[in-house]
């Protein structure tokens, strides 16, 4: 499985792994991956707390941070959380507001303890994301990477200038060229069956488009991968790695809530759908009541990014006290199907590996035969 990435990061085996969990890129990362936490759900100050923790359990293995800095979204600027807040709260209309009431009333989700703040997501407005940056550059990061588009120049410039490689997510071959006309060092091809922010372009279909698109840049294949037979193909394809998202969801490393966990080990790979409703952009999650009242036509459908999270924090921590399967967020992919036990990362990582070299040998003998 060595490929020329596994040099230019000095792990062993080409497979890297997309958490919002310190405790899987840890895991993953000492038992010869690379593991990346995704930044976007952190305030700066929990992303410190989180960055350090990882450097005391890491056993001074690579990992990687990975933050969203969308190309195509409403600007907003401010100091703090409350000022970004209140200003995308006052972007959003009055009919999307009595929506979102009528479906905490429709759902009968219980009001939360007085005093709580349900927030929301700000991690992708430029301000913070930035913030995010400048805390991952002073710990000891093998690898910065961005999705949705490319990160901006001058953070490529000083991660290079650090030592850092760049990596961002490309869902076609023209977001592949264009990331690597800006200086990206590592592209990860996303097909459409991944979970998360994901395009309309099957893996099997984008990866070798990519691969001849951006040759020599490595690419690495994501999206619909969660066995050694599939990293296989993965390879085959041309692809120098593996980055997965949604497999770890179901290790027992990971932090997904008790509903939300079992809804993953219970779903087949048809569960999924690509909605607009927890972020405004299209993300493929488990398909539920929830999803499915954001696609209804007889509601105003979702809002675009920040301002679509914003609108429903109350509703999604609602949500979350609740423990309500069937309205959850569960953003995972379609590889969802095969998630069926909990599982430590080690364990997770041996079978691959195993699964590949037999995939390997099995293909090989075949040539033969
Ligand atoms: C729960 C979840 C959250 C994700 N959030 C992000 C994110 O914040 N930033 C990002 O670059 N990719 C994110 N992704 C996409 C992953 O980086 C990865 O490309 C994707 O999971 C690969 O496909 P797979 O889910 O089939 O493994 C997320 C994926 C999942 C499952």
């Amino acid at each position: 499985m060595r490929t020329p990435v596994c040099d230019l990061f000095g792990i062993e085996y080409p497979i890297f792994a997309f958490t919002h969990c310190r405790d899987v890129v840890a895991a993953v990362s000492r038992a010869g991956g690379l593991g990346v936490l995704g930044a976007v759900g952190f305030s700066p100050d929990q992303l410190e707390i989180e960055l350090n923790w990882i450097d005391e359990h890491i056993e001074g293995k690579p990992y990687g941070v990975d933050t969203v800095m969308p190309q195509k979204a409403a600007e907003v600027h401010g100091a703090n959380a409350d000022e970004l807040i209140g200003q995308i709260r006052g972007m959003i209309d009055e009919e999307h507001w009595r929506y979102v009431d009528e479906l905490m009333v429709r759902f009968d989700l219980p009001p939360l303890p007085e005093g709580t703040q349900a927030g929301g997501v700000i991690g992708w407005a430029e301000d913070v994301a930035r913030a995010h940056v400048e805390i991952a550059f002073a710990h000891p990061i093998a690898l910065i990477a961005n999705a949705l588009g490319s990160p901006p120049h001058d953070i490529v410039e000083r991660a290079h200038d650090q030592g850092v490689k760049v990596a961002a997510l490309a869902g076609k071959p023209q977001h592949a060229e264009r990331h690597v006309n800006n200086g990206i060092d590592l592209i990860v091809a996303q097909g459409y069956e991944a979970g998360g922010h994901t395009g309309e372009i099957a893996t099997m279909v984008l990866i070798p488009d990519v691969v001849d698109a951006v040759a020599p840049t490595p690419v690495l294949a994501a999206g619909g991968i969660g066995t050694g037979r599939q990293i296989a193909a993965a390879l085959a394809l041309g692809a120098q790695g593996v980055w997965m998202g949604s497999l770890w969801l179901t290790t027992a490393e990971s932090n997904s809530g008790p509903a939300v966990l079992q809804a993953y080990l219970d779903a087949t790979a048809g569960d999924t759908v690509r909605s607009k409703c927890f972020t405004g952009k299209p993300a493929r999650m488990l398909r539920n009541a929830w999803t499915d009242a954001w696609a209804d036509p007889a509601g105003p459908g979702p809002l675009g990014m920040p301002l679509q999270n914003i609108l429903t924090a109350e509703a999604n921590a609602r949500i979350a006290r609740s423990g309500r399967k069937d309205l959850a967020f569960a953003p995972v992919g379609q590889i969802v199907g095969r998630m069926n036990q909990v599982r430590s990362v080690r364990d997770v990582m041996y079978d691959l590996v195993e699964e590949y070299i037999a995939t390997v040998e099995r293909l090989d003998l075949g040539v033969r035969g």
